[in-house]
């Protein structure tokens, strides 16, 4: 009989409150790794070439500092393949590689620790480790010896690759190096790196083992291999939990070959999978497209919650792929990803998510940061390879404070604008958000309000508890063409109109009641002139509430 994940056994219980049977303590008991470790390992960026070195390693343990990768979650700075010499030293030790490493593995680990962080190192459960053409000594049948040896040096992690492995079988390899691990004492998180390779498969054996288990062979810096590995991840989150986890391998964010928004993807995907998030780029010169990426706490939240649950797949067709993750504290994150050629439509439900029973939902938009309200349809407009990524809540919205609100001092739940974003206390401006100017309307100035641009369309929740809108409305004297409609909707229901506006004419004074609606939207259409400009002020826009 297959277990009940742990994640899924809490989510019952607090779901429904079902009794479920004590599990057996099957999990690696090493305490490590309760939620995906996050680090940085230089294969990646490196490979075997002189660049990987101890400046290097010092430099991105540095950068863990000065560029916020720590204060992020990132933990582990990893070293990978090629850092000892090709022979033992004559008491059978491993020697580290004296042009690299002239101080020793000991000294750059203990510089790692003074920076508050952790140190990780590589070998493989083989004779020789994979580089092929310098070969490497492995572990095997060193395995007591090797791990006293890295425990003697601070090592944290230890990731065990699976070269040159003599045909002994893994679960006997692996199952070795983890009780030598153990017998030194030392908390050191183990990272099978077997590559999903040999059967019966790694997953179904490695919770007892190891912290985490490469599901597949080696990502490269491309979209196919990037999507390649999530796809072979699917189907494996009942073997993902807390301290015992699914590694598709390494990211390549900021390695070049990919966009940024291909990098999203992947940082996005590699987050709802509950995927190791081990940093494979050269950080201490990192653009700051791909800091922002891999420092985006929203989607570090999503990979670091603390239920450690993977995400399934909800549906896949075509191209477009819905992923939903269960989070702690009842949220699902939701990924949307398109794979197509061009841009597409995704769409699901929250029901089909797994959280349906509501009657609204809030979908935070992880990378945009906006958030708006559904009654339960979850759909984005997803670009080429994009992925759209959401934290969706049950209910939760909240309606304006009573009394009288500028909705300049609220928060929208959506927002569309057609000449960059909706600007707050400003005319629309240009493209970039904050460069409008004082809004003015047929030479009166407002302190308050919203600039706009046709086609527009903003929402705000109301929940009920609002009784008037009202707003003066008229094209922005930034322009001296452009011509527009403005209208208030409560719910379904058209409640004001101002017919077309243009930029020779003054403010013009719209009301609408909003008794008992939930939402309120803010319309404005083009004017049916075909001409441009068409900058609309909602100056002075506030509402009444109870
Ligand atoms: C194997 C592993 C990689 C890397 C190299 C180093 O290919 O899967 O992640 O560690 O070995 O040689």
């Amino acid at each position: 009989m297959r277990r009940v994940p742990m994640w899924l056994a809490a989510a019952l219980v607090a779901a429904a409150g079902i009794a479920v049977p004590a599990q057996p303590a099957a999990a690696l008991e090493n305490g490590l790794a309760r939620t995906p470790p996050m680090g940085f390992n230089n294969w990646n960026t490196t490979h075997c070439t002189a660049t990987f070195n101890e400046a290097m390693v010092k430099g991105v343990a540095d950068t863990f500092v000065s560029a916020g990768l720590r204060d992020a979650g990132y933990r582990y700075v990893n070293i990978d393949d090629c850092w000892a010499e090709k022979t033992r030293d004559a008491a059978g030790n491993l020697v580290p590689q004296h042009t690299r490493f002239p101080h020793g593995i000991k000294a750059v680990a203990d510089y790692v620790h003074a920076k508050g962080l952790k140190f990780g190192l590589y070998t493989s459960a083989g004779t020789k480790t994979c580089n092929g053409a310098d070969g490497f000594p492995g572990g095997l049948d060193h395995e007591q010896q090797d791990a006293n040896l890295f425990a003697s040096w601070g090592v944290d992690y230890l990731k065990y690759d699976n070269c040159n492995n003599q045909g002994v079988d893994a679960q006997v390899r692996y199952k070795r190096m983890r009780d030598a691990l153990q017998a030194t004492g030392r908390p050191i998180a183990y990272s099978i790196c077997e590559w999903g390779r040999s059967d019966p498969k790694v997953w179904t054996w490695g919770e007892p083992v190891g912290n985490l288990w490469r599901t597949t062979g080696d990502i490269s810096d491309t979209w196919s291999s990037m999507i390649g590995k999530a796809h072979a991840n699917d189907d494996l989150a009942r073997y993902a939990g807390p301290g015992h986890w699914n590694d598709p391998d390494m990211l390549e964010v900021g390695n070049g070959g990919m966009t940024d928004t291909e990098y999203r993807t992947h940082f996005s995907l590699w987050a709802v999978m509950a995927a190791p998030l081990l940093i494979g780029s050269d950080i201490r010169t990192a653009s700051a497209a791909t800091l922002a990426i891999l420092t985006n706490t929203d989607v570090i939240a999503v990979d670091q919650d603390v239920l450690g649950a993977q995400a399934t797949v909800v549906s896949s067709s075509a191209g477009l792929v819905v992923y939903s993750k269960p989070l702690a504290n009842g949220d699902r994150a939701v990924a949307l990803l398109n794979e197509t050629g061009a841009s597409a439509t995704v769409s699901t439900t929250a029901a089909a998510v797994g959280l349906g029973g509501a009657s609204s939902y809030t979908l935070k938009d992880l990378w945009s940061k906006a958030s708006r309200g559904t009654t339960g349809t979850i759909s984005a407009t997803v670009p080429s390879h994009g992925t759209v990524l959401y934290r969706v809540s049950k209910g939760q919205l909240t309606p304006p404070p009573a009394g009288t609100s500028q909705l300049s001092a609220l928060s929208w739940t959506s927002a569309v604008n057609g000449w960059g974003p909706v600007e707050k206390d400003r005319s629309n401006g240009e493209k970039a958000a904050g460069d409008g100017k004082p809004l003015t309307i047929g030479g009166v100035g407002y302190a308050h309000g919203l600039g706009t641009h046709a086609a527009s369309d903003i929402s705000f929740h109301l929940g009920g508890r609002c009784t008037t809108v009202t707003a003066e409305v008229g094209v922005d004297d930034e322009k001296t063409l452009g011509s527009v409609v403005f209208q208030l909707w409560r719910d379904g229901t058209k409640i004001a109109d101002s017919g077309v506006r243009t930029a020779s004419q003054g403010a013009l004074h719209l009301v609408g009641d909003i008794s008992g609606g939930t939402t309120l939207r803010l319309v404005v259409t083009d004017g049916g002139d075909g001409v441009n400009s068409d900058h609309a002020d909602w100056a002075d826009a506030k509402v009444t509430c109870a």
